[in-house]
């Protein structure tokens, strides 16, 4: 058991700010905290004097709820990106100030990477198709060779944030993608709006904007959230089932914020089945940001060797996942 690394996870890349602590097959804790923009969508600077404010106790939280000190970890993993600058530089600075400090290696963590692996250890699945849905991303990824490769993203605005700026903008409050989906399951007339697929990739922000004159125009809300749903879902799904097809995988997972969409689920699931795979979502406490898929995710890198110098450590606001090597999946280290 002792063999297994023991590793501090720092997550701070948009919203929440969130300390997690891991192994390569357990997770021991996860203390999050997530800003609430007063109006308006995320401010950058406000996230990161909120991650300020409540760094110290989420670290404490963390370690608490797993018994142990920092002393005792082998290891401190950060998200270095993708995310914000003002966010990601709060939980660079506190992982780097613990390196140092307790003399620990660093792992650098990509979050998207993450949101892969916390699905893969919640759902059991070895090698699924991953829908990767949240309000800064919107990607249908796989292993291939070494990486998560990239089979289809949106070219615009990530499908979370079409459907919480809509929700903002007619005043349902957020998160969006819920109170939506709430209205579209009352609504029962399908309205016309832009479906947009090019090749693999995706386009939100024609339907933002149609969606919101429908509702200027007149038509019933309920009816415009069920015509956004329905479109922009059928949009995600028919490029899933594309990828499904091309790369052969037997299991599809769905991760991020939206994996605890019921109605996307269902969607997803009803794909799958028509391919004979198996479809599972990520546990929905791990769906959101949090601090335990970049311990666990940290935990994998580092048993693989995966190392960062604090003076190499910047940030990387715009880190895609399919830059990253994933040796923990190219050979030697597996999963128990
Ligand atoms: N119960 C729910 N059902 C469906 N979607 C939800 C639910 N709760 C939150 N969401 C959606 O989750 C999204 C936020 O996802 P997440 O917490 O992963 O954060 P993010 O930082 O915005 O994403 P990213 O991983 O792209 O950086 C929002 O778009 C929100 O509407
Ligand atoms: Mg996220």
């Amino acid at each position: 058991m002792k063999d297994e690394p023991l590793v501090l996870g720092i997550e701070s890349t948009a919203h929440t700010f969130g300390v997690g602590v891991a192994t390569p097959s357990r997770v021991l804790a996860s203390a999050d905290y997530s800003y609430q923009p007063k109006s308006g969508g995320i401010h950058p600077r406000e996230a990161a004097e909120h991650h300020s404010r409540v760094a110290g106790r989420a670290l404490a939280e963390a370690l608490r709820e797993a018994g142990v000190s920092v002393e005792d970890v082998d290891a401190v993993a950060v998200a270095l990106g993708p995310g914000m600058g003002p966010c990601l530089r709060v939980g660079a600075t506190l992982a780097r100030y613990l390196a140092v400090r307790y003399a620990k290696p660093l792992v650098p963590v990509n979050h998207a990477v993450a949101h892969v692996e916390i699905a893969r250890f919640t759902t059991g699945f070895e090698d699924p198709l991953v829908v990767y849905i949240a309000g800064g991303n919107t990607i249908i990824t796989t292993f291939v060779e070494g990486r998560y490769r990239v089979f289809g993203e949106t070219l615009d605005i990530p499908l979370g944030n079409c459907l919480d700026t809509f929700a903002r903008e007619v005043g349902l409050g957020f998160p969006g993608t819920p109170k939506v989906e709430e209205l579209a399951a009352k609504g029962s007339k399908l309205l016309e709006l832009p479906y947009v697929v090019k090749g693999q990739d995706l386009q939100f922000s024609g339907l933002l904007t149609k969606a919101l004159r429908l509702v200027r125009e007149g038509e019933r809300l309920e009816d415009v959230c069920y015509s956004l749903v329905e479109t922009a879902y059928s949009m995600l799904v028919e490029v899933a089932e594309r990828a499904l097809a091309l790369t052969g995988k037997r299991e599809v997972t769905l991760t991020g914020g939206v994996a605890r969409s019921r109605l996307l689920c269902e969607k997803l699931e009803k794909m799958a089945e028509l391919h004979g795979a198996v479809f599972k979502p990520v546990e929905p406490r791990f769906a959101g940001d949090n601090g335990a898929m970049i311990a666990y995710t940290g935990a994998l890198a580092y048993a693989s060797g995966v190392t960062i110098r604090v003076e190499d450590s910047r940030i990387r606001p715009m880190w895609r996942l399919d830059q990253v090597d994933v040796p923990w999946r190219a050979g030697g280290f597996r999963k128990p």
